[in-house]
């Protein structure tokens, strides 16, 4: 296992690029087997991360080509035939699941079992399915096993009864091959979404209306090949802006689109951060940080649940009461107790968080619960008094390429320790 040793009071200074989304790189990555032409999907601005990984893994598994370097993937899908996902691959991410939309459409067929990822609370996929259900899918469960088939989809109308991101997303990249109209009613509209339509229709697909609450499809005959940057991150750009902001730095983000954080600089700016816009980047100056009446994570444009764990730690150092009410998911806490052995003061009451602000957090050896509670009890440690020592940086590298080193640019005093296995991890991973 790694883990990250960080020296406190860290006063980040600099500028860092933001690479792509993952959150729209695992469902583009899944949607280009969709490609029934032997030409080449080409993906610009992968990030690489171990997400990224597993998922080249799955399409690999599943008989594509996937050749990665530098940021860049080349996906061939010509000969895919396989159409069940191993339960070992399955459990490594959430993202698996992507895979059911495209390869019934594509294959008319899919198994698969129940996927993992970060233990964040229950996550249902009742939406997937009663989704796929309705474009004509019969789903049935044996022996812990999901098989699923449609000798083809037909087009439907489907109301959402959350706005469930992966479900959206699953079920436009069913919907593409299927025969006739289909409307998607109460979809999620976060910019990944839109990233998703813009990929598909690249390859051929006739989908409107992604960004709003209905989304319409024509299903067409088949999907080709095609070239395509992703958008930059605007969970992982959150991330530094509040880094920025805990340890009274000075960041300059590039690369990003600043619309996408609307929400973020709005509840950053009433907790007193000095942040300035650009057509294309955001500035994080020196900040007094005070108290928030309340932030509610909700799905886009509302707060996102991504960053509440890094909202957390800014809270916990601001001047005065805050707090937090976690409206996504059920158990996305975890982080507070970690907090709480560097003496940050947060009651947690369900999904309620009451935090005291307090003048410092002081250096604890904590571990990284999942993928952003990891990145949180970084940016905590950077400002904490003394040393901190982060375990199970494993989930970290899910979502941050290179975070330490980063950080290291920036002027923060972090180091990546192996352990025992930290080799044998490594190698597993690539
Ligand atoms: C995606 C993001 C994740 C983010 C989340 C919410 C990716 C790869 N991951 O996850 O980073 O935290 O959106 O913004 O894009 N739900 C059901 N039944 C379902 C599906 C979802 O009840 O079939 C519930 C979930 O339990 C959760 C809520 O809906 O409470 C939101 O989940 P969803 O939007 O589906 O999140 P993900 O797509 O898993």
């Amino acid at each position: 296992m790694e883990r990250f040793i960080i020296e406190g009071r860290s006063n980040l200074q600099g500028s860092v690029f933001i690479k792509g989304a993952k959150n729209s790189m695992l469902p583009i990555m899944a949607a280009s087997v969709l490609n029934s032409s032997d030409g080449d999907i080409k993906l610009f601005n992968i990030p690489d991360i171990v997400d990224m990984h597993v998922m080249k893994r799955i399409l690999e598994s599943l008989g594509l080509k996937v050749i990665y370097s530098q940021n860049t993937m080349s996906i061939n899908s010509g000969k895919m035939d396989n159409y069940a996902i191993s339960d070992e691959l399955m459990r490594e991410m959430r993202s698996s699941i992507f895979l059911m939309g495209p390869l019934l459409a594509r294959l008319g067929k899919v198994k698969v079992t129940y996927p993992g990822g970060c233990s964040i609370g229950p996550r249902p996929i009742d939406l997937h399915f009663k989704g796929l259900e309705a474009l004509g899918a019969e789903i049935r469960e044996e022996n812990g096993f999901i098989f699923a088939r449609a000798p083809y989809l037909k087009g439907a109308e489907i109301h959402l009864d959350f706005p469930s991101v992966g479900a959206t997303e699953n079920l436009m990249m069913a919907a593409v091959l299927a025969k006739g109209k289909t409307v998607l009613h109460n979809v999620a509209k976060e910019p990944e979404i839109i990233d998703l339509q813009n990929f598909l229709n690249g390859m051929g697909a006739i989908i409107r209306g992604a960004g709003t609450e209905t989304i319409r499809i024509t299903g067409v005959d088949g999907l080709g090949s095609c070239s395509y940057r992703i958008i930059p991150d605007r969970i992982v750009a959150g991330t530094f802006l509040i880094a920025g902001a805990v340890t009274g730095g000075e960041i300059l983000l590039q690369g990003i689109i600043p619309s996408h954080l609307d929400a973020v600089v709005a509840k950053m700016r009433e907790a007193g951060a000095n942040i300035e816009t650009s057509e294309d980047s955001l500035l994080i100056r020196k900040s007094k940080i005070k108290g928030v009446e309340t932030v509610y994570t909700l799905p886009y444009p509302g707060f996102p649940t991504d960053l509440q764990a890094p909202m957390m730690v800014l809270l916990t150092l601001a001047g005065g009461n805050s707090t937090i009410v976690e409206s996504i998911f059920e158990a996305r806490f975890k982080h507070a107790f970690e907090l709480q052995r560097m003496k940050a003061q947060i009651h947690v009451e369900g999904r309620k968080a009451f935090i005291r602000g307090t003048d410092k957090l002081l250096g604890a050896e904590v571990a990284a619960t999942d993928l952003r509670a990891g990145a949180a009890l970084v940016i905590a440690g950077l400002a904490a008094e003394g040393r901190t020592i982060v375990h199970d940086v494993r989930h970290i590298d899910r979502g941050y390429e290179n975070l330490e080193i980063e950080l290291q640019k920036l002027g923060g005093k972090i180091s990546r320790v192996k352990g025992i296995h930290g080799q044998q991890q490594k190698a597993a991973i690539g």
